[in-house]
């Protein structure tokens, strides 16, 4: 694809980009032949699917599947049963997904007429994306080995368009176009798919009813401008109910970091809404050079609170399952940066990439998967070697995520922002494949907290196989005493995603009741290639309808070639106490 003068070779699905939407009904069975034409190997993860009982489908390379090789072909089949809404599939091969991605829209059973909202005229899939100007798998390549030196994302996308703001020897880029036929109600189903930054979208001259988010539906609540990070998905229905005779922009802009911390490229994209009157035929009407349409003003570009607010005004209605009552197990998370030494001797500070990789932690832990996981997937020896299995000789080591950090801080110490002898003390750190084992139906708490070590950073927190309820978020150091009677157990919005506040917390619920491995990890790409990841390892439970069956018969199998091979182990982590998944 050639945009801003420049071409660059970019994986693709079905020739398109977003690629296709896969548009589904509520109960129904899907199968998708995935037939791998590129040069890299590739998984596809059905973002936001439960996967009940089928883990296997799950689409994340060396943890539930080996990937699909250069040509080669596997057939993804899941049931979508008590979801509705947006969600999305996408790569789950770290960075390719900036391109190999597209919309999965669940529609209720029995049509539009059982939204719980006005039928809408119209549904629209608002893809905000990045547009990259480099190889997208050596661009993960650097991240991992901490040799990645400078952002090359050059602008923001709207279904796959840059837009007017950006041009290249005067040559101005295509935007989005939405006409809309005055006076009717569109449903836009928003997908932040861009790899790393979360977005303001805005439409001068409307406001939006929010209505779904990560495919479960909030009570509707009116907004100007929806906060959207990678990973998450927003409905919003938007009423054409402005003068017909305009068109009137529509802009995703990135949220940067205080101006005090450190600066990213701003990025952008714009589109226009134009509106279809009865004499002019619409669409195939020109604009005139008058036609100049109105912007939206947008939130400062370092303002994270309207974001804070977007977040927290969210509730839950029509929720499917109750919220738990009780709480079996806890989680407290930190979200920190530190750094390994590359050669293994003694380092210096994370300035220093000559010697040192930057890496971002769970707990103080970043993840990596274990040499051994290249041979087989991690579901593959759970299942075979796992708990009360008599099978030997598969298996790999796995570490237990800490209940708690081990640094204990002042989490959100602004001191730590820039480095300094205070932030230089907390760097050292390890790497090893984490893992979390919980009983079938546990309730888990997860506290998930930023540090100020990742300077500004905020994560999005993706739990794959299950949603998680939102109880709480808050700014600065969680502490149960004060928050714990913040939460909503009442209508709290349950969610994919969890969009952990810069220098705050948030605190969410979740049932493990989905027996499988599932990836936990930060949607926000660079975090999750350099290690802010875990997986959670859910038991069978005792009856045949709560236990994972065998795997698909044509799941892949791993070949040499494998491209995901994980690098060194970090010596330092000891033994792991997840031993039944351990057998080597
Ligand atoms: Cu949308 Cu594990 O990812």
């Amino acid at each position: 694809m050639t945009h801003l003068c420049k071409e660059t070779l970019v994986a693709v699905v079905n020739g398109q980009l977003p690629g296709p939407a896969i548009e589904v009904r509520e109960g129904d069975t899907v199968a998708i032949n995935v037939i791998n034409k590129s040069r890299y190997n590739i998984t596809i993860h059905w973002h936001g699917v439960k996967q009940r009982l089928n883990c296997w489908a799950d689409g994340v390379p060396m943890i539930t599947q080996c990937p699909i090789l250069p040509n080669h072909s596997m057939t993804y089949r899941f049931n979508v049963t008590g979801q509705e809404g947006t969600l999305w599939w996408h790569s789950h091969v770290p960075s390719l997904r900036a391109t190999v991605h597209g919309a999965l829209i669940i529609r209720p059973r029995h049509g539009a007429a059982s939204y719980p909202f006005v039928k809408p005229h119209r549904e629209i899939p608002v893809i905000v994306g990045d547009w990259w100007q480099m190889d997208l798998v050596q661009l993960n390549k650097e991240l991992k080995n901490g040799t990645y030196e400078y952002n090359a994302t050059v602008a923001a996308t709207i279904n796959g368009k840059l837009g007017d703001v950006h041009n290249c020897s005067g040559k101005i880029e295509d935007g989005y176009v939405l006409e809309v036929e005055p006076g009717k109600t569109y449903l836009l189903r928003i997908i932040n798919a861009a790899l790393t930054s979360e977005y303001y979208f805005k439409i001068a001259g409307h406001r939006f009813t929010v209505v779904a988010a990560d495919a479960n539906y909030v009570n509707p609540y009116t907004t100007d401008v929806i906060a959207i990070a990678p990973g998450e998905t927003v409905d919003a229905l938007l009423v054409a109910d402005a003068s017909p005779a305009g068109s009137y922009y529509m802009v995703a802009q990135d949220i940067q970091p205080p101006i005090t911390d450190y600066t990213e490229p701003k990025l952008i994209a714009r589109g226009t809404v134009r509106y279809q009157s009865s004499n002019n035929g619409g669409e195939d009407e020109a604009p005139s050079s008058s036609d100049v349409p109105m912007a939206p003003e947008m939130p400062g570009l370092h303002d994270r609170m309207v974001s804070f607010y977007f977040h927290g005004n969210l509730t839950s209605q029509h929720r499917r399952s109750p919220v738990p009552t009780h709480v079996d197990d806890r989680l407290f998370v930190t979200l920190s940066a530190g750094s390994v030494c590359r050669h293994g001797q003694s380092c210096k500070r994370r300035g220093n990439i000559q010697e040192s990789i930057i890496l971002v932690t769970m707990n103080d832990v970043s993840f990596l998967l274990p040499t051994a996981a290249a041979a087989a997937p991690l579901l593959e020896s759970h299942y075979y070697y796992g708990q009360n299995k008599t099978a030997t000789g598969g298996g790999v080591d796995l570490h237990t995520l800490p209940d708690r950090p081990r640094k204990k801080f002042n989490f959100t110490d602004s001191a730590l922002i820039h480095h300094g002898p205070k932030e230089e003390r907390l760097e050292p750190t390890e790497r090893a494949a984490t893992a979390r084992r919980f009983r079938h139906g546990a309730t888990v708490e997860v506290v998930f907290q930023s540090t100020a070590v990742m300077q500004s950073h905020y994560n999005p927190m993706h739990l794959h196989g299950h949603d998680m309820f939102v109880l709480a978020q808050g700014l600065g150091n969680y502490d149960a005493a004060r928050d714990v009677a913040r939460y909503n157990v009442v209508d709290p919005p349950v969610k994919n995603t969890v969009l952990v506040p810069s220098l705050g917390w948030a605190a969410v619920w979740f049932v493990a009741d989905n027996p499988g491995v599932w990836y936990l990890h930060c949607h926000y790409e660079y975090h999750a290639s350099m290690g802010m990841a875990t997986v959670f390892i859910v038991d069978d439970g005792t009856t045949a309808d709560s236990t994972l069956p065998p795997p698909p018969a044509d799941l892949p199998k791993c070949g040499h070639n494998n491209n995901l091979t994980p690098n060194e182990l970090n010596p330092h982590v000891g033994k792991s106490d997840v031993s039944y998944i351990n057998i080597v």
